[in-house]
């Protein structure tokens, strides 16, 4: 695939693989490994823009970012316009330089409680959270997907929307909120958003290889991809797509992620965060299977450390 800069305001984003939101994973030590092997933008899992207003600790432990990580962009999630303004004019966003906006979590409670996807069904009130968010006068993006249900599609209507009320660039997973995250996605649907709209357009959903990237970014005409499950598995991908120079293997990849996380957050997060990594790395790799079980009930970082060792040797 065609890699170029993308141009986000005020910011130029040195690729155009992009590294999904991902709760549970895209913690700091990810997001500056996705760096490192040549992504052009990586956001922080979707935070609550209401437990932030109440000072929630454990939300505001996933805003944690240092002067290393050269772009940060964090993903904020809610349904009340002056709620997100506050928050995105907020002290405790100022080191951020992006807010993408999530409009596609399909789970049930938060699109009952009009946040997400739900969005997608409110387009005076999704224009309003963008315009509000605008406010803070830092680059704002949106993530969404390509409607409610497949029946029923409105992508490039809604990407009309976003650009209008601001928007400065939009991520589209192309499976609608019915399809959750299996089945494939309707690559037609991005391309028709493509066309509507000048800001760049981002195409996300089933990358799984380098020909799925290749093929999803002719298909679309998109400006970029961004990658998700994938990455997770191999994060090698945005090295090879780069075509960044990178001769880490992936268990040093791994190691370098049980230093990196353990000094910045608790044993508890830590220990979550490696065995589902190292689980996704796992996948495809034969004669792994032994270690899954044992991974599960290391109960240390130093013990996870002794498996993953065994996993990746
Ligand atoms: C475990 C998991 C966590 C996710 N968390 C978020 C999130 O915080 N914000 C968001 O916009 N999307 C989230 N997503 C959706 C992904 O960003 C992406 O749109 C989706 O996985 C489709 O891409 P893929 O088919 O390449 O995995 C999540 C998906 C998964 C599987």
């Amino acid at each position: 695939m065609e890699i170029k800069k993308i141009r986000l305001g005020n910011l130029l984003l040195p690729s155009n693989v992009l590294m999904a939101p991902l709760v549970g994973y895209t913690c700091y030590p990810f997001r500056m490994l996705a760096y490192e092997m040549g992504a052009g933008l990586c956001f922080t899992e979707m935070v609550s823009a209401n437990a932030l207003k109440y000072q929630d600790q454990a939300t505001k432990r996933l805003l944690l970012t240092t002067k290393q990580e050269t772009i940060k962009a964090v993903q904020l999630l809610g349904g009340i316009p002056t709620i997100m303004e506050k928050m995105a004019c907020s002290e405790l966003l100022k080191d951020f330089d992006v807010i993408d906006i999530n409009m596609g979590c399909p789970v049930p409670n938060v699109f009952k409680s009009g946040e997400g996807s739900a969005l997608m069904l409110d387009q005076p009130r999704a224009s309003a959270i963008i315009r509000a968010c605008k406010k803070s006068g830092k680059a704002v993006t949106v993530k969404c997907r390509t409607g409610i249900r497949e029946d029923k599609m409105f992508t490039a209507e809604f990407a009309r929307m976003c650009e209008d009320a601001g928007a400065d660039m939009i991520t589209i997973h192309g499976r609608s909120r019915s399809m959750m995250y299996e089945g494939r996605p309707y690559y037609e649907e991005i391309e028709q958003a493509k066309t509507a709209v000048s800001i760049p357009v981002i195409a996300n959903g089933g990358i799984f290889s380098i020909e799925d990237a290749t093929q999803i970014m002719e298909q679309t005409g998109a400006d970029g991809i961004m990658l998700a499950r994938y990455a997770l598995e191999n994060p090698f991908i945005f090295s090879t797509l780069t075509r960044k120079k990178c001769e880490k293997t992936l268990l040093q990849v791994v190691l370098e992620q049980i230093d990196l996380v353990s000094g910045y957050y608790d044993e508890t997060f830590s220990l979550a965060y490696i065995r589902k990594l190292a689980a996704y790395g796992m996948k495809k790799r034969k004669g792994t299977k032994q270690y899954k079980e044992r991974l599960y009930r290391s109960g240390s970082l130093e013990e996870v450390k002794e498996v993953v060792k065994l996993i990746f040797a």
